[in-house]
């Protein structure tokens, strides 16, 4: 068996939230180069993310594998400390490593499986976003045929797919199949603010997607960026093909995060080069990364969005931005007020606590319910 680790955090960027600086790179490719239990690695950033993409035969949650990303942020945000990045540091919320890197501040998605005859697989890495925004596409890659031509076609992919649902408010998890209960899933994975999809199997159990869930502000208790999540799905072969893993991203939907992780905005499929939100800090960017793999080697990357069958999505997001941003600091540019509880606006609310007055009961009625 193979796991494919792929383990990211925000320990510092240049200029301001922008993107990764180069040495941070170097540093990380310098200290994964001396392990002796990877199989193969993969360095790079998603705008102020630094992504590690890690092959080895240790199993999901292995804690040599996470002590490993862990010391290899330790590493990069002392450098970070050095050259006054911005943030430096900023996802590392534990003050030591205890075992499992989940739950201390970098994301994390793992997926173990038997390496197929050939095995192509797409890594996706987000910045400025949250888990919620794979809803839409893994939903369309694994359940909508009019997005995968598969459903319909081929018998291998036309039996459907499981998906396994986060509620992060509860912190509880369903197993929901598709096509059977597809309005169900469709009902939960439509409330981006509550429920997460976390992993997508076959329906004989063999995993086929993951996506980071972990969600900062709720673990830190505060505002302090964005989760920026990383995932990986495998293609072909009874899996959604290349293309149709691609082709959501094609419509640049609304996602939440963009400026101080506040607002909704479009996300932009852009090339890995290209992964720097800098428009109100924004908007918010994905990158896919396809690799075969060849015995746990990395194979690649090919830099999917780096194509102009994606400049359109691209425009469009452009121009979607163009109209969120009009309006300013209203609804819905601004995030729902739920999720609005880990940002810094609560401050300022709080501020005008005293002065709000209550409303006389003749005029407070109209905002209760009549009691019958
Ligand atoms: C969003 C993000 C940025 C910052 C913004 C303010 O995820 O990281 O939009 O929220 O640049 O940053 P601070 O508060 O560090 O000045
Ligand atoms: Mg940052
Ligand atoms: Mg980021």
């Amino acid at each position: 068996m193979i796991t494919l680790s792929v383990i990211k955090a925000d320990i510092g960027s240049y200029v301001g939230h922008s993107q990764v600086h180069p040495d941070l790179i170097e540093i990380a490719k310098k200290e994964l180069k001396k392990s002796k239990f990877l199989i193969d690695f993969y360095v790079t950033n998603c705008g102020d993310d630094l992504e590690l993409i890690m092959t080895h035969t240790k199993g999901r949650d292995n804690k040599q594998v996470h002590g490993l990303a862990w010391d290899v942020f330790m590493k990069c945000t002392e450098h970070a400390k050095k050259l006054k990045l911005y943030g430096a540091g900023q996802d590392i919320l534990a003050t030591a490593f205890s075992g499992n890197v989940k739950g201390m501040g970098p994301g994390v998605a793992e997926l173990e499986f038997e390496e197929r005859k050939s095995e192509p697989v797409i890594v996706f890495l987000a910045d400025k976003t949250a888990p919620c925004y794979m809803n839409l596409p893994m939903f369309r890659m694994f359940a909508d045929p009019f997005c995968t031509a598969g459903l319909v076609i081929d018998p291998k992919v036309h039996v459907g797919f499981k998906f396994e649902i986060y509620d992060i408010k509860e912190a509880k998890k369903i197993m929901l199949n598709s096509p059977e209960e597809m309005y169900d899933i469709l009902a939960l994975i439509g409330i981006t603010s509550r429920y997460v999809i976390k992993n997508v199997f076959k329906k004989d159990g063999e995993p086929a997607a993951t996506v980071s869930a972990e969600k900062l502000s709720i673990m830190a208790g505060e505002y302090v960026g964005k989760d920026d999540p990383v995932a990986i799905v495998r293609c072909q072969s009874g899996l959604p093909a290349v293309g149709e893993v691609l082709e959501p991203f094609s419509f640049p939907h609304l996602v939440p995060g963009f400026m101080r992780g506040s607002h909704h905005g479009p996300i932009m499929p852009v090339s890995n080069k290209d992964s720097h939100p800098r428009r109100f800090d924004g908007p918010p960017r994905v990158v896919a990364l396809g690799f075969q793999l060849c015995n746990g080697k990395l194979i690649g990357p090919v830099d999917m969005f780096d194509d102009p069958s994606f400049d359109r999505a691209r425009q469009m997001s452009n121009e979607i931005s163009d109209y969120m941003r009009r309006h300013g600091p209203f609804q819905p540019h601004l995030l729902g007020e739920d999720e609005l509880e880990y940002t810094t606006l609560p401050e300022v609310l709080k501020k005008m606590d005293k002065r709000f007055v209550k409303l006389p009961e003749s005029e407070s009625r109209s905002f209760k319910k009549i009691q019958k």
